[in-house]
């Protein structure tokens, strides 16, 4: 059973139906600060009980997420790795630095949490079609996801878009189309969902404010997984690459929910790397409304390349006594290549923006050399090879002769 009773505004407070779950809070939207609907539970699903989780993956923690386990679109996801970066914690003068290794979920990322569980709601509600105007992760775990069900999947992409990440999508049966400017996309997916219901597992109202409510819930097992996996303690600090902020929104609660379940006694300080500095901007001045913030060069980071942050990132932020960290090309660049050479896992260049916004926190003081912090490994570097591919210099070919090749790889890599 799930204890799903409604929706609550992420700001006002205001409750709404479940059969809401394709809009935004209508009140703030009037007050000029949008804002996400969040599941609203039964107050019975927290009471207090000790942890006991059962199965395995992200299902194991069923009892608290919007669908009945026994209605899950599964293929297998959840229960990644925490892995600690012994090398780049000393060499960034850390205690404690863990990756949750998303990059092995089904389709390579953390949107296989979104996508599983907004899946299995789409065909608990009957939706006729599964709909996303991604450009990468999220229209890839769409459409694992809707095959799985056995539902018709659309994504709205553009020219443009990471081959690697298109191909996946087609080869997962997605009916894949590029729209004629990438803005364009949500407008033709909103239509989609108004005249015909379709379900959408990302973001379309303007401006965003987030994703489908019952989609976002799959990544609150990130946090139950991060806490079971450190003996139920919480880190410090939890850095995520954040683009609209549906999953640092969703860790947040899943944190919340441990420590009124009593199984943790307190959430760590969550920190946004982004690509614009619009929560960094809106921390700094207050405001509830994001500012747009364009940049004037494309981003290698084009998985959160979004010019304006969301009211549910920034108010994560608030709660957890949080930062945003704007990052750059070069700083994602050189982490991801350490990240890669130094501790054998290769990660998308937004992932690695996780990775610089530590490193910056760190050469401020923000975070202690007693700190413990996991970041977020979103997703693989085999789904946007070309932005790592350009930095590597030409690979040199050998003469069959062992001696004089060893003389070349010396020259070339030392
Ligand atoms: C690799 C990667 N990292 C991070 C994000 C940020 O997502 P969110 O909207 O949850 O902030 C995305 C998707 O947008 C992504 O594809
Ligand atoms: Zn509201």
């Amino acid at each position: 059973m799930s204890f799903a009773r409604g929706l609550r505004c992420l700001r006002c407070g205001a409750t709404h139906p479940l059969a809401w779950h394709d809009r935004d809070c209508p009140a703030c939207r009037a007050a000029g600060a949008p804002s996400a609907l969040a599941i609203d539970y039964d107050p019975a699903m927290l009471a207090p009980r000790p942890p006991a989780p059962q199965g395995h993956g992200l299902w194991r923690h069923g009892p608290l997420l919007p669908v009945a386990a026994g209605d899950a679109v599964t293929l297998g996801e959840g229960g990644t790795p925490l892995l600690a970066l012994p090398r780049l914690a000393a060499a960034l003068g850390l205690a404690a630095l863990q990756a949750k290794d998303e990059t092995r979920g089904p389709t390579g990322s953390f949107k296989d949490r979104l996508a599983c569980v907004g899946v299995s709601a789409a065909r608990v509600l009957g939706a006729p079609l599964v709909v996303s105007s991604s450009s990468g992760n999220a229209g890839a775990a769409a459409a694992a996801y809707a095959a799985r069900a056995g539902l018709p999947c659309i994504v709205f992409t553009f020219r443009g878009a990471s081959l690697p990440l298109v191909t996946q999508m087609r080869a997962l049966g997605a009916k894949v189309v590029y729209a004629e400017r990438s803005e364009d996309r949500v407008t033709l997916l909103r239509e989609g969902v108004r005249r015909f219901g379709w379900f959408s597992t990302s973001p379309f109202t303007d401006p965003i404010t987030g994703s489908n409510p019952f989609a976002l819930e799959g990544y609150k097992t990130l946090a139950y997984e991060i806490a079971e996996d450190l003996g139920w303690e919480v880190p410090d600090w939890c850095v995520l690459p954040v683009c609209y902020g549906d999953a640092l929104a969703s860790i947040l609660r899943g944190f919340e929910d441990m420590v009124a379940l009593g199984w943790t006694r307190r959430v760590p300080r969550l920190v946004a790397a982004e690509v614009s500095g619009s929560l960094a901007a809106a921390l700094a001045s207050g405001a509830d409304a994001l500012p747009v913030l364009r940049r004037n060069a494309p981003s290698v980071a084009t998985s959160i390349n979004a010019p304006r942050g969301t009211y549910q990132a920034l108010d994560a932020l608030r709660r957890s006594k949080g930062r945003a960290v704007p990052v750059d090309d070069a700083a994602m660049l050189h982490w991801q290549a350490r990240l890669g050479r130094e501790e054998g896992l290769w990660v998308e260049p937004s992932s690695a923006a996780a990775l610089a916004a530590v490193a910056a926190l760190r050469a401020d003081g923000s975070m202690v050399v007693t700190d413990r912090v996991v970041v977020l490994a979103t997703a693989s570097g085999l789904k946007d090879p070309a932005a790592a591919a350009a930095t590597m210099p030409e690979i040199p070919v050998v003469p069959t002769d062992l001696d004089a090749a060893l003389a070349v790889i010396a020259a070339r890599y030392g």
